[in-house]
């Protein structure tokens, strides 16, 4: 167990911002976890996973905690279930394809969701029609006051659109050690509705799909839309979709008829923030080595070499436009550090 300094977290953030973190250590397993958090020479402390949903805007002057806790088995079976333990660090995609190689059902249509396993809950992630809560059975977290291991049940978390327990209550006192997930054996429930994953389906000529088969399609589909980290720095949605009431919607939709939602509740629509910002023009634009995704408008971008604020000013400058055109609210969905 090694503390470095001066250590720059390019490489820990998949927006690849090049902020240092002014000390950091990468911790294995819990007893070492334990050890690093009662280290009375570092008060301030940050917890990484993968990194995959923060916007780094300058140097972190703190310790660092890279969480890389390793791991997934079964705990219980039973006739067309398995219950499985995954811990904290594992990358959530390669999770996925790890359920996948056993036949494990229900997070497929979650395939290529960056981050790992540990972060998954915070943000209750979510892509085409599914979403984490609904596999999530409990997940064991450190108490970072008690120093003691909580167990959070699904209906403890609080689970919302992109929202849980720990985006609010709980935030910044706990960090989750492992989840059990609830995965089907056979009789998997695919889930097929959604527009994009049919489609792909049938351009794929496929019938009668594995769970297998909506994992390649969801792939496909992201493939096509969202930028690949490893190739171009960015966080996914960098915004929520605005939840907002009827009223508005149908005032919005006098002025522009083409405006897309979904249902949300009896008086409430979702409206694609991609829609909005592709309309107020953003769509593709960049700033230098920065800016908005040519496919899908809800991604900012960094080509290389961008600074934090820089993207942090284009997303403001990105919620005034779309405030002032269409007066909406959008919330960023990354966190901004
Ligand atoms: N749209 C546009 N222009 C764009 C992008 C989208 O007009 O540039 C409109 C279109 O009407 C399109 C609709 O938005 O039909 C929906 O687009 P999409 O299917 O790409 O989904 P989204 O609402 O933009 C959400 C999630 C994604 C998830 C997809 C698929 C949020 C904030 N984002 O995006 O999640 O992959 O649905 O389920 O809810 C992420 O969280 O990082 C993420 C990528």
């Amino acid at each position: 167990m090694q503390i470095s300094h001066n250590i720059s977290l390019k490489n820990y953030n998949t927006f690849g911002i090049d902020a240092k973190a002014r000390h950091f250590i990468s911790v294995n397993n819990l007893p070492e976890l334990i050890s690093v958090l009662q280290l009375k020479d570092y008060p301030n402390k940050l917890m990484l996973g993968g990194g995959s949903n923060m916007l780094l805007t300058k140097d972190v002057d703190a310790l660092v905690i890279h969480v890389n806790l390793k791991g997934a088995t079964i705990i219980k079976e039973d006739t067309n279930h398995a219950f499985i333990k995954a811990s904290a660090g594992e990358n959530w995609h390669e999770f996925v394809l790890w359920c996948l190689d056993n036949n494990f059902g229900g997070l497929e249509n979650m395939s290529l969701i960056p981050g790992n396993v540990g972060t998954s809950p915070i943000q209750n992630i979510g892509a085409y029609g599914v979403e984490l809560k609904d596999h999530f059975v409990s997940c064991e977290a450190l108490n970072l006051e008690t120093l003691e291991i909580e167990i959070f049940k699904n209906e403890n978390c609080n689970f919302g659109y992109r929202n849980s327990v720990f985006k609010n209550e709980a935030k910044n006192k706990y960090i989750i050690i492992n989840v059990v997930f609830k995965l089907t054996k056979k009789e998997h429930q695919l889930h097929t509705n959604y527009g994009a994953i049919i489609s792909q389906l049938e351009e794929m000529q496929i019938k009668t799909p594995t769970i297998k088969d909506v994992s390649n399609a969801v792939i496909a589909i992201r493939q096509s839309k969202l930028p690949d980290p490893k190739k171009i720095g960015n966080s996914g949605s960098f915004f929520k979709n605005p939840i907002i009431p009827i009223e508005v919607f149908e005032k919005l939709k006098q002025n522009f008829p083409k405006a897309p939602s979904y249902p949300v509740t009896d008086n409430t629509v979702k409206v694609p923030a991609g829609w909005l910002i592709e309309t107020a023009g953003f769509k593709g634009k960049t700033f230098g080595n920065y800016g908005v995704h040519k496919n899908q408008a809800l991604v900012l971008v960094n080509y290389g070499g961008a600074k934090g604020k820089d993207i942090l000013e284009l997303s403001k400058l990105i919620q005034k436009t779309i405030y002032r055109i269409f007066n909406i609210s959008i919330e960023a969905e990354v966190n901004i550090l």
